[in-house]
């Protein structure tokens, strides 16, 4: 099943949005598998960030991301990782539809509520940046179980 890294990050986590983002992804029908909450190092930004490197944005982006805690997650799913993507809205909150995360939250391009890995590749890398394997927890529901 694949797997994707999101990230509620500083902005996000101070203005108590961490329950409103998971909830949405609950509700989608995505499983949860990893959660944490964190602070980031410098080094783990900036490699997490690497590919932005060179872009005149890339100081202030590690500043922001390691301004406070973030909330780590790895979720599951068919298609997660587009699906995600498209439930967060374009990167500039301007540009970001209304009922996407980021157009019913955000205002600006750098405090943007919310981080997603936008190819399988990045997931893969990312998760294994911020996630030990023994921190990603496969489970089956047993709800219908309980219910029948
Ligand atoms: S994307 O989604 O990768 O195509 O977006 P991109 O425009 O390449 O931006 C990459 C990340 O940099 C953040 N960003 C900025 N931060 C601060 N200031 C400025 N001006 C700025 N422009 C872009 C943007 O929010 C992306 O962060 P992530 O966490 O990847 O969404």
């Amino acid at each position: 099943m694949e797997k994707t890294f999101l990230m509620v990050k500083p902005d996000g986590v101070q203005r108590n949005l961490i329950g409103e983002i998971v909830s949405r992804f609950e509700k989608k029908g995505f499983q949860l598998v990893g959660g944490k909450l964190m602070s980031i190092p410098t080094e783990l930004a900036q490699e997490h960030y690497g590919e932005h490197k060179e872009r005149p944005f890339f100081g202030e982006l590690v500043d922001f991301i390691t301004s406070g805690p973030v909330f780590a997650m790895v979720w599951e799913g068919e298609n997660v990782i587009s699906t995600a993507r498209q439930m967060m809205g374009a990167t500039n909150p301007k540009d970001a539809a209304p009922g996407t995360i980021r157009g019913d939250f955000g205002i600006t391009v750098g405090k943007n509520v919310i981080h997603g890995s936008d190819s399988p590749q990045s997931a893969e890398r990312e998760i294994g940046l911020f996630f030990k394997e023994e921190e990603v927890v496969a489970y089956s529901k047993l709800i219908n179980e309980w219910i029948n």
